[in-house]
């Protein structure tokens, strides 16, 4: 599908992979609706951005009603500018570790969890649901009849997570496990699905891991020896857009990286 003058949603697009998405596919003439939790760092993001090209909405995705409002601010900014939905890209995730018994002996919190599962799984299959029935009824383009591209994160947590990654993984095998039948589902409206499946990139969110953590990751490199640049998970989305043989597929994006059980 061709990036401009098309609409795409990016969600924990303030922030990490979100952000450094944005900044690819504006560059290629998107329009970008930006759903985060952060409103701060939302609005000076819009700012930064060329004038009219994006819109901010503050968004939980793990909250129905909030996306509900941030579908309808969209649409209506679809209608005025007049630059058509493209895709949906589910960036926002959260990741807390915790053992399922800590070395008390403690089990761990189902809150925990269920604000993993939340974010992670109910947050992008919720936030994809509910702008469906308009993208289903775009205008088709191009010799395959196209509608949409919905764009989904998974992790290298999903294959092999990490002790204390039990919520993580969970959530990142589900996103995995239902690009398929996401796909077999949306397939008969001209829209594809692609989830990519990071290792350790730079981001906000792995800012805040451990030394010991992070140690332990760069150890079993293979190439690359380093973290991989938001950019390059970038580059990936905007390929996974354009390129119309892209779907039903979990893309791997971790330099060869398997990821270890002892840190
Ligand atoms: N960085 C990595 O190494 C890595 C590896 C594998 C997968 N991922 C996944 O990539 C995605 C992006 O993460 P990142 O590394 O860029 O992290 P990040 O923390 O830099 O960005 C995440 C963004 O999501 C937003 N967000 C969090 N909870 C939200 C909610 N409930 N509603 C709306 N927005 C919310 C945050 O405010 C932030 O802007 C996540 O799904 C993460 O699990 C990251």
């Amino acid at each position: 599908m061709k990036i401009e003058g098309r609409t795409f949603v990016v969600s924990g697009g303030a922030s990490g992979l979100g952000l450094a998405t944005i900044h690819n596919i504006i560059s290629a003439g998107a329009y970008i609706s930006i759903l985060d939790i952060s409103t701060s760092a939302g609005h000076s993001l819009v700012a930064s951005l060329p004038p009219n090209r994006s819109i901010f909405f503050q968004v939980d995705v793990s909250d129905t009603d909030s996306i509900a409002q941030a579908v309808k601010g969209t649409l209506s900014w679809v209608k005025e500018t007049g630059k058509e939905m493209g895709g949906v890209i589910a960036a926002a995730g959260v990741s807390t570790p915790a053992k399922i018994v800590d070395r008390h002996g403690d089990m761990f919190d189902l809150k925990g969890f269920d604000f993993v599962m939340g974010t992670n799984v109910r947050g992008s299959i919720d936030l994809v649901r509910q702008f469906l029935p308009h993208m289903v009824k775009v205008e088709p383009v191009g010799e395959d009849g196209e509608r949409g591209v919905i764009v989904l994160v998974s992790s290298s947590a999903a294959f092999d997570g990490q002790p204390g990654q039990v919520s993580y993984a969970a959530s990142k095998g589900a996103i995995a496990s239902l690009t398929l039948p996401l796909t077999r589902d949306l397939a008969r409206y001209g829209i594809r699905v692609i989830t990519i499946a990071p290792s350790l990139f730079d981001s906000g969110m792995t800012a805040l891991m451990s030394d010991k953590v992070r140690a332990s990751l760069t150890r079993v490199m293979e190439f690359p020896l380093r973290p991989g640049k938001p950019e390059e998970f970038a580059r990936v989305v905007r390929e996974g857009v354009e390129n119309s043989m892209l779907n039903g597929t979990v893309i791997r994006l971790d330099g060869g990286m398997r990821m270890p059980s002892k840190m």
